[in-house]
């Protein structure tokens, strides 16, 4: 008798909690990608953290780094630090897995965030393959955040009327070097790109 009070006591609350976690796990979702998951070619990854001039000391930051190939290809490379910022959950287990089979965990951290939202100041270089578009609405956070001298490069999409110092043709996709200017913080208010910037105006 008292096992059976019990029983349908554990099961009267894991019923009353189990809405609660769902919710909670609901709340705390990410919103959808802006992008979809289409992967670098290796040679292109390659050329990107050339272009950039990666060195010892470096830290590389991939904005929407699906699985976590630059970031794998910067630490193996390289032997730098770098960070891979995804929103969706599913690539950064892919990613996780993608660092442990190189074992470069010791080097590189993936973060399930927004990467509009995410804390990316560290970042000596950033990677990006996103659309022109997300570059110009990224443009003011990156010069807001990010330290004078930090390079950024991006496959494929340009950042509008900011002109890359250095683009080259990699097996006939674009790359494209930009480097954040002295008074970047400064004139990021002004620039062309700031209202995007600002959340809830994606
Ligand atoms: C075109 S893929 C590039 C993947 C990787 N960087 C590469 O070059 O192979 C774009 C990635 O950005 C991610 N993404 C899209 N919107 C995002 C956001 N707001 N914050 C973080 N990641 C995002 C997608 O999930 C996808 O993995």
């Amino acid at each position: 008798m008292r096992k059976t009070i019990a029983i349908s006591a554990m099961m009267l609350l894991s019923l009353s909690v189990f809405p609660a976690v769902l919710a909670a796990q609901q709340a705390g979702k990410l919103r959808e990608p802006d992008v979809i998951f289409v992967p670098t070619p290796q040679e292109v990854v390659d050329a990107m953290l050339k272009l950039a001039g990666v060195h010892k000391g470096d830290v590389v930051y991939d904005l929407g780094c699906g699985d976590g190939r630059t970031v794998v290809t910067a630490a193996k490379t390289y032997g730098v630090r770098a960070v891979g910022i995804d929103i969706n959950p599913v690539r950064i287990e892919e990613a996780k897995e993608n660092v442990q089979k190189n074992g470069v965990g010791n080097l590189v951290t993936l973060r399930n965030e927004d990467l509009f939202e995410a804390d990316i100041k560290e970042a000596s270089v950033v990677t990006l393959y996103l659309l022109t578009s997300l570059n110009i609405k990224l443009r003011p956070k990156l010069w807001r955040e990010l330290k004078p001298g930090t390079r950024v490069v991006s496959h494929s999409f340009d950042m509008g009327d900011w002109k890359p110092e250095k683009s080259e043709s990699v097996n006939g996709r674009m790359i494209y070097l930009w480097r954040i200017p002295a008074n970047a913080a400064a004139q990021a208010g002004q620039s062309t790109g700031a209202s995007y910037g600002r959340p809830g105006n994606r």
